[in-house]
């Protein structure tokens, strides 16, 4: 089914707007700090449905709840000390915590894949907290993307993935973070990254006084099921770690590697972040093999490197 997606601007008619289309069940592309998300009501099951249409995703993996606050989170999931001290230091920013379910909080259970435990963050954005202040409910949103591809940082990104599939687009100029929030969970009592991103792992252990432990691995039950196998795939093939570019391909520079683009001249990994999304969708557009210069794999380089690995993932 294809519908006229609107682009719209940040001002208060047009927030008011995209939330009354929340209000109908419609789906609304959100900026947010870290990419655009495809926001529905997550206390609408059909509506929630409607994302997983929209982005062809093949599975029912479990999605984020974005709230305006840590008092509308505490009435979706449980925090204990260890989750509200990391809430109190983050939040809003780029940090998603996945906390017990509050069963009487009326979150369609497709939000949880029926999960006994829910995905929560409070964004910071300006634009997503007045769409969420606007609606007046909270929002179930995955990157506003087609499955398996580049996350979107731009409202273009979005038209170009999506249009036709949702009722609106929040244009709020690029995503300062550009990489999705870093997703922590507790299994055995103790607190484990499930997923690297916006906000420094080193940061969240130095904030709990201890190290931050592995997800504990089940394949039948992942941790983080939206996070297994090829994911922010372009087009064309990628090549990592590249110090120069083999013919015909299109470099993706960083630090002492020009590239035909680059990250970031001076070697700075929050710019690369803020960056990296959109050069992938650049090169993908030269419709040429990729090739990308090596990364330093710590502070943002972590949730850098995850995504380039799984960019460059057999597919
Ligand atoms: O920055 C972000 O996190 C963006 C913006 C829009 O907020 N959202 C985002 O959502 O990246 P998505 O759907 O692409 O990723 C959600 C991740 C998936 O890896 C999913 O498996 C994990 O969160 N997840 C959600 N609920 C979970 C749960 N109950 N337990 C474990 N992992 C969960
Ligand atoms: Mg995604």
């Amino acid at each position: 089914m294809s519908e006229q997606t609107r682009l719209l601007t940040p001002e208060a008619e047009h927030v008011a707007y995209a939330a009354m289309m929340l209000a109908k069940g419609r789906l609304v592309a959100m900026p947010t700090e870290t990419v655009y998300g495809l926001a529905a009501d997550a206390r609408n099951a059909q509506a929630v449905a409607g994302i997983y249409a929209a982005k062809g995703r093949p599975s029912f993996n479990p999605l984020i709840v974005h709230a305006p606050d840590l008092a509308t989170a505490e009435t979706i999931g449980i925090f204990d000390a260890s989750a509200r001290r990391l809430a109190d230091a983050f939040w809003p920013g780029a940090l998603t915590l996945v906390v017990p379910l509050r069963h009487d909080a009326g979150i369609a259970s497709l939000v949880t894949a029926g999960l006994d435990t829910v995905a929560i963050r409070v964004p910071a954005h300006p634009v997503a907290q007045d769409l969420l202040h606007a609606f007046g409910g909270v929002v179930a949103a995955p990157s506003a993307n087609p499955s398996g591809r580049i996350s979107p940082t731009s409202a273009s990104h979005v038209m170009a993935g999506l249009a036709g599939k949702l009722a609106a687009v929040l244009d709020a100029g690029p995503s300062p973070v550009g990489v999705e929030s870093t997703i922590i969970g507790w299994q055995q009592g103790t607190p484990r990254l499930l997923r690297p991103g916006g906000i420094p792992a080193e940061a969240i252990a130095d904030c709990l006084g201890q190290p931050l432990a592995a997800p504990i691995a089940d394949p039948d039950r992942p941790a983080a099921p939206g996070m297994l196998s090829s994911h922010y795939a372009p087009g064309a093939p990628v090549r990592l770690n590249a110090d120069h570019a083999k013919a015909g391909e299109f470099l993706i520079g960083f630090g002492p590697v020009a590239g035909d683009i680059s990250l970031s001249p001076t070697g700075d990994l929050v710019e690369a972040a803020a960056r990296l999304f959109d050069a992938l969708h650049r090169a993908d557009a030269a419709g040429r093999p990729i090739a990308i210069a090596p990364i330093p794999d710590h502070g943002m380089g972590r949730a850098i490197n995850d995504r380039l690995r799984r960019a460059a993932a057999p597919r």
